[in-house]
């Protein structure tokens, strides 16, 4: 009850503020038979009527004040002895499946300034115009990075309108480790989605050949030497980086003439390298790579 008077306390100040000043308004009237006001009214008349007007909100404004004060001190200091929220309860979860537009739920929304429970606490989302952009997450070795985030983003993502062909949301995973991609199609498992997992490596139907574009041999020998760089660091001798580029750039050189001049090679193995860069990923059958290594 005291806790409900402190938050609206300009409320219940203005509403003592009201009765203080009728009571004083009855009790203690314009003084109009003073001297010097009766001067004033003789001289002036509209200037007495003024301070009149003046000396009227006075008697609700000054008890306003007086009361605002008093309730804002009895506050601060209240608020140091600290209160207990009882916790709300959060709305019901959204069902990725069910929901009409694609956002992402990452946690929960609390008090905003302190660690702990709120009275109406809500769901922290990323609309789909933040979905576009990306999201970085951190945290040390082994503290649920992929657990917490990772994998509830990925099943609210590929399960939103899962039944619907057309509006199904598809995407590309790269990764190291290989275990995400195992989750991955679980989940569009579960979504019944199966059919959508393709997986691209050199075990599977599908691969990428990144030897296979338009690319000049030196062009293409110095971005595998970027990628290089940035995956392991940048070597301190500058003639071994030179020394791998050239590498690269002669054995691509020499795979692309070697598969132009083969007798035994089909109509999609060396054109294809050279002509056609929207190939670059290949059926298993077809690769041409595959029959590069096969010779
Ligand atoms: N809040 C949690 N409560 C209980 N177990 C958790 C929690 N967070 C993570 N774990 C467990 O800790 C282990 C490591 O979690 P996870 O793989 O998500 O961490 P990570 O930050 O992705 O690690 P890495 O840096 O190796 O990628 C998992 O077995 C996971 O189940
Ligand atoms: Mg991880």
């Amino acid at each position: 009850m005291f806790r409900r008077i402190l938050d609206s306390r300009s409320f219940v100040a203005a509403l003592l503020a009201m009765a203080t000043g009728l009571v004083l308004f009855y009790r203690v009237p314009f003084p109009e038979n003073q001297v010097f006001l009766r001067v004033i009214s003789v001289r002036a008349p509209h200037v007495l009527q003024s301070f009149q007007y003046l000396y009227w909100l006075c008697l609700f404004s000054t008890p306003y004040m007086a009361y605002a004060g008093a309730f804002s001190i009895v506050y601060t200091f209240t608020l140091k002895l600290g209160r207990r929220v009882a916790p709300g309860r959060l709305p019901a979860y959204p069902d990725p499946r069910k929901r009409d537009r694609l956002f992402v739920v990452l946690g929960e929304v609390h008090n905003p300034r302190k660690p702990g429970p709120s009275k109406s606490p809500w769901w922290l989302t990323v609309p789909e115009r933040g979905l576009f952009t990306g999201i970085a997450v951190f945290g040390a070795v082994g503290s649920g990075k992929t657990s917490s985030c990772l994998y509830p983003f990925a099943e609210q993502i590929l399960s939103y309108k899962a039944f619907n062909k057309d509006e199904r949301i598809g995407g590309l995973v790269l990764e190291v480790k290989g275990d995400f991609c195992k989750r991955v199609k679980e989940i569009l498992e579960r979504h019944g989605r199966g059919e959508d997992y393709i997986e691209i490596s050199l075990d599977s139907e599908y691969r990428y050949n990144p030897l296979h574009n338009n690319l000049d041999a030196y062009a293409l020998a110095f971005s595998i030497a970027s990628l290089l760089n940035n995956l392991f660091g940048r070597g301190k001798e500058p003639f071994w980086q030179q020394a791998y580029t050239n590498l690269v750039k002669l054995s691509s050189c020499f795979i692309r003439l070697r598969t132009a001049t083969s007798p035994s090679s089909t109509s999609t193995t060396a054109p294809s390298l050279r002509r056609s860069s929207n190939n670059a990923f290949t059926k298993r059958k077809r690769s041409s790579w595959d029959a590069t290594r096969s010779r």
